[in-house]
């Protein structure tokens, strides 16, 4: 006999939970549906919701009166809602008694889909229950795809968790505002590309996006820098020269490190936050500047001002707005979101075939504590990448070769005697072969020693 594939695997059908008590009805209608659909039945609304919880049926008929009272609706409307907080998407169709239409709106008012009155009309069900089950479909798509653009970089910035969904809430609201931000974050956290950010979703994208790092340039030049000389202000300075205020005119100015600015240049940069105005060194005229000014710093103000080292008045000003980034290991999810698209973009850069990553390297992304957050991990992968010599990247590629990874899959005995060896050998070679001070190092007697090594196949050579 000749088989073709469809008739050894045919179509799967959809779920349809029928919920009804009164088992003539049910039978006849698990009947004439099964045909198009797995029909599920339940007798009473416990039953129900413990398929719909199992099999996740996309739609199900609902009998609003179910036992104990079978006369009323009260265990109807309570299934109903119950299934719909557990399942928003699924389309309930409620079937009621006759005359009864009143309850039946209410259920609709409720969420439920759609309603029908006994006695049921099974060719009119069946156009009802083969739109809802489209329709529920279309809407699962839509999720899946809506899900799906939710993991398309932000501005560039990678992340679905729910901790980078509220910087991004944030950097949408601030960025159609003038207000000053202050940016927090450990290093490597995204502060910059956060400041980047901002500035490209506001009014002055077209405007210059200018950063400079305060920790980064001496004290004498760094005044200078900011706020430009005239000619003659210093020795050697041989003419007027501008600053990254009068530079980021129209635009952004990003000061990265601002924990590390000292107190005389808070006040200027304070002065300008109050009044637009800005100073060049040697300058007697003030020079007003329309700029944006954000900041950033991994270092704890609050602490810096408890120690005088920052101005209060100024970190409530440029602390209007205040966005934190979370670190890496905090951010659920993310480290593989991320970690696929760099290994994505590294490989075609360095024009390797990398098709992933090893379990085990997995699992050692994730229990890393990542104190370097995104840029340690970009590091890492961009390593890896270059590396790697299979197909697939090893913790090893990634440098993160937990201590206990070699005893994986060992009893506690293997284990044991494995790092008993290992500490033995190390003390041998660093006392050079020195039994009486490695007995003194391992806090052991000599003859123990000596039994340890024969029972683990050292030589006491
Ligand atoms: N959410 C993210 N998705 C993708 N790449 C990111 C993300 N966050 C940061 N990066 C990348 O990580 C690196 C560090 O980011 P950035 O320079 O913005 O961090 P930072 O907080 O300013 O670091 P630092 O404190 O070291 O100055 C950059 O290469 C940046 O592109
Ligand atoms: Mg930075």
């Amino acid at each position: 006999m000749k088989s073709t594939p469809s008739a050894l695997h045919p179509p799967l059908k959809h779920k349809l939970l029928v919920v009804e008590d009164d088992s003539s009805i049910a039978t006849q209608m698990k009947w004439a549906l099964a045909q198009d659909y797995e029909v599920l039945l339940a007798e009473d609304r416990v039953t129900a919701l413990d398929m719909f919880k199992q099999e996740a049926p996309p739609v199900v008929t609902l009998d609003l009166g179910l036992p104990p009272h079978p006369g009323e609706v009260e265990e109807g409307f309570k299934a109903l809602a119950e299934m719909l907080s557990q399942d928003g998407h699924a389309k309930i169709i409620v079937i009621t008694g006759q005359g009864e239409k009143e309850n039946a709106l209410k259920a609709v008012g409720e969420g439920a889909y759609d309603f029908f009155s006994k006695p049921i009309q099974i060719e009119e069900l069946k156009v009802v229950l083969h739109r809802a089950f489209y329709l529920s479909q279309l809407e699962r798509e839509h999720d899946d795809l809506r899900k799906k653009l939710s993991a398309e970089p932000f501005e560039g910035m990678l992340g679905t968790s729910p901790q980078m969904e509220e910087v991004f809430a944030s950097i949408r609201k601030v960025a159609t505002t003038e207000a000053p931000v202050l940016i927090l974050g450990d290093s490597g956290t995204g502060k910059e590309l956060v400041a980047k950010a901002i500035h490209q979703m506001s009014t002055r994208k077209e405007g210059p996006f200018v950063v400079i790092n305060c920790s980064a340039i001496p004290e004498t030049l760094l005044e200078s820098e900011l706020f430009g000389h005239e000619k003659g202000a210093f020795t050697g300075a041989h003419m007027q020269r501008k600053g990254r205020f009068e530079t980021a005119q129209g635009g952004t100015l990003f000061l990265d490190e601002i924990g590390e600015l000292s107190l005389s240049l808070q006040v200027k940069l304070l002065r300008f936050l109050q009044e637009q105005r800005i100073e060049r060194v040697g300058g007697r005229e003030e020079i007003f500047v329309n700029v944006r000014v954000m900041a950033a710093t991994n270092r704890d103000l609050k602490e810096g001002m408890k120690e005088g080292r920052f101005r209060e008045d100024l970190y409530y000003r440029l602390g209007v707005v205040t966005i934190a980034l979370p670190p890496l290991r905090e951010r659920e999810g993310d480290i593989l979101l991320i970690t696929t698209a760099l290994l994505h973009r590294f490989s075609v850069e360095n024009k390797k075939k990398i098709s992933g990553f090893t379990p085990q390297a997995v699992r050692a992304l994730q229990a890393h504590h990542w104190p370097g957050n995104v840029r340690e991990l970009e590091n890492r992968i961009k390593r890896a990448v270059i590396m790697a010599e299979g197909s697939k990247i090893t913790p090893q590629d990634l440098e993160l070769v937990s201590q206990y990874a070699k005893y994986e899959g060992h009893g506690l005995k293997e284990a044991r005697e494995g790092l008993e060896k290992d500490l033995i050998e190390r003390a041998i070679s660093k006392n050079k072969g020195n039994l009486t001070k490695v007995a003194e190092e391992l806090g052991v007697a000599r003859p123990t020693l000596y039994e340890l090594m024969e029972k683990l196949g050292l030589s006491k050579k």
